[in-house]
């Protein structure tokens, strides 16, 4: 991706924090060493990204006067980890994983459903500026494949019509319980766990 902000007609031409995010950043910078602060660039880019829904040119620049860090060194932070979006993205950021596991679980039906219930492709957003579209790689909850990722939330164990289901709770205004949409207890089996049933002991031997 470039990052020639005349290439990119949509960059802002200047960022500041919120004061409350500003000194969320500056608390941040303190748990570092004197001369390591740079290690608070990932954390203070998401500060940027939770304010803004994205990380602009403009942001990562001050990042980078922040951090005592060349732009680049930034940049290459920002580019390199895909949960940093480089341009604006719908308030709610649909990413489905379509990874092998996810695949084989049926993650082209859940594809297919977004791309449908909202009528957009990946890497689209509506005209609205509500919903948009990605797709990503393994998001690391193979188990509980195929699985979709918006906001803080994993919504777990998907198929088309639950998929639908999710996205009309997100066009209300709601947000849908994030996990497994069939109601299984974490990633236990499908007909509920067969080990580790019983609450176990309260107290160890030797306790007391
Ligand atoms: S392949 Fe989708 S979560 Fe791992």
């Amino acid at each position: 991706m470039t990052l020639h902000p005349e290439d990119q007609p949509w960059q802002p031409k200047s960022f500041a924090f919120t004061e409350a995010n500003l000194a969320q950043a500056h608390k941040i910078i303190k748990r570092y060493p004197e001369g390591r602060q740079q290690s608070a660039v990932m954390p203070i880019l998401d500060i940027v990204q939770r304010q803004e829904g994205w990380v602009s040119l403009a942001a990562m620049n001050l990042v980078g006067e922040m951090l005592d860090m060349a732009p680049m060194r930034v940049y290459e932070v920002a580019t390199f980890y895909t949960m940093f979006h480089l341009k604006p993205v719908g308030k709610v950021h649909v990413q489905v994983c379509t990874n092998v596991p996810c695949q084989l679980r049926g993650s082209d039906d859940v594809v297919h459903a977004c791309k449908k219930e909202l009528g957009i492709g990946i890497g689209e957003t509506t005209a609205d500026g509500k919903f948009s579209l990605a797709e990503v790689e393994c998001l690391g909850a193979c188990v509980n494949a195929p699985v979709i990722w918006i906001g803080d939330d994993f919504y777990e164990d998907l198929d088309a019509g639950s998929t639908v289901k999710m996205i009309e709770a997100f066009k209300r205004g709601e947000t849908p319980k994030a996990g497994s949409q069939t109601g299984r207890q974490t990633s236990a089996p499908a007909g509920g766990p067969t080990t580790l049933k019983d609450a176990g002991p309260t107290t160890l031997k030797g306790d007391a």
